[in-house]
């Protein structure tokens, strides 16, 4: 695993090598991303993706002792501003020249960090944040149930999860999205925000909240990973009791 000091603030390491063989649709998601990283934030597309980020992480509501991911980083600015925040903000996305402008852009900030690695496949142990981003990312997610794993993997128990993304919950959505599937392979497709909240149930995440921008094009769901006492619960069906034995056993 390579690590290199960029200027006097962000790291940046790139684990791509130790991470599983990436299929075609990411390689499409990585060549996209490293060619639109140079006008990143300027644009009037990313520019555009920044109101939702803005609202997404205002969701996450990070406190100063947060150790904080943001997955699918793109150029960073969702770590900037939640380095000012938190204890430790870090980016993870596949496109190797996002994070490099993300950590140019960061190079005076102490506390916060760069990856290049893939959402399927986390570069972190277990447990290692208490809340974790995805914006506009995951859509380009070939294996989703893979990355909402790893995304409950690297989150300590209770941590926070907000996902933000393009949703089919509109007409004009569900065009969108039906063309960009057949034209562009990094675009695997959107999801109803009913279904995105089912996605992440099934991935262990309780309390979970769904709120719409633009009249259903894009929703944020949010959670938070299920502790052993909830899971065994849910699970076994017992009383909180019982369950927190059960949970300790499972520990
Ligand atoms: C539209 S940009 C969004 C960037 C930022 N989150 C935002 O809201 O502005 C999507 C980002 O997801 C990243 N991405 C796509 N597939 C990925 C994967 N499998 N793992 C990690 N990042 C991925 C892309 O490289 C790109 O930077």
């Amino acid at each position: 695993m390579n690590q290199d000091t960029v200027a006097r603030g962000a790291t940046v390491r790139d684990v791509r090598g130790t991470g599983e063989e990436s299929g075609d649709r990411k390689d499409a998601a990585r060549r996209k991303f490293d060619r639109w990283a140079v006008s990143y934030e300027r644009d009037r597309r990313s520019r555009f993706n920044a109101r939702l980020q803005q609202e997404a992480l205002a969701a996450l509501e990070l406190e100063s002792d947060d150790r904080f991911l943001d997955v699918g980083c793109g150029s960073g600015a969702a770590v900037r501003a939640a380095a000012a925040v938190a204890q430790r903000a870090v980016g993870v996305d596949i496109s190797p020249v996002m994070i490099r402008r993300a950590a140019a852009l960061a190079s005076e900030i102490a506390n916060a960090e760069f990856v290049v690695g893939d959402s399927e496949a986390l570069p972190f142990p277990d447990g290692s944040f208490t809340s974790l981003l995805c914006t506009a990312s995951f859509h380009h997610y070939p294996n989703p149930k893979r990355a909402l794993a790893e995304m409950a993997r690297v989150l300590e128990r209770g941590g926070r999860l907000v996902i933000a993304d393009g949703a089919r919950d509109i007409l004009t959505a569900r065009i969108a999205d039906a063309i960009l599937r057949r034209l562009d392979r990094s675009h695997i497709g959107l999801y109803r925000s009913d279904e995105l909240a089912a996605l992440l149930r099934g991935a262990g995440f309780t309390d979970l909240n769904v709120s719409t921008l633009y009249g259903g094009g894009y929703a944020i769901v949010r959670g938070r990973r299920s502790t052993n006492v909830e899971r065994a619960a849910v699970r076994e069906k017992l009383d909180p009791q019982r369950g927190e034995r059960r949970a300790r056993e499972l520990d």
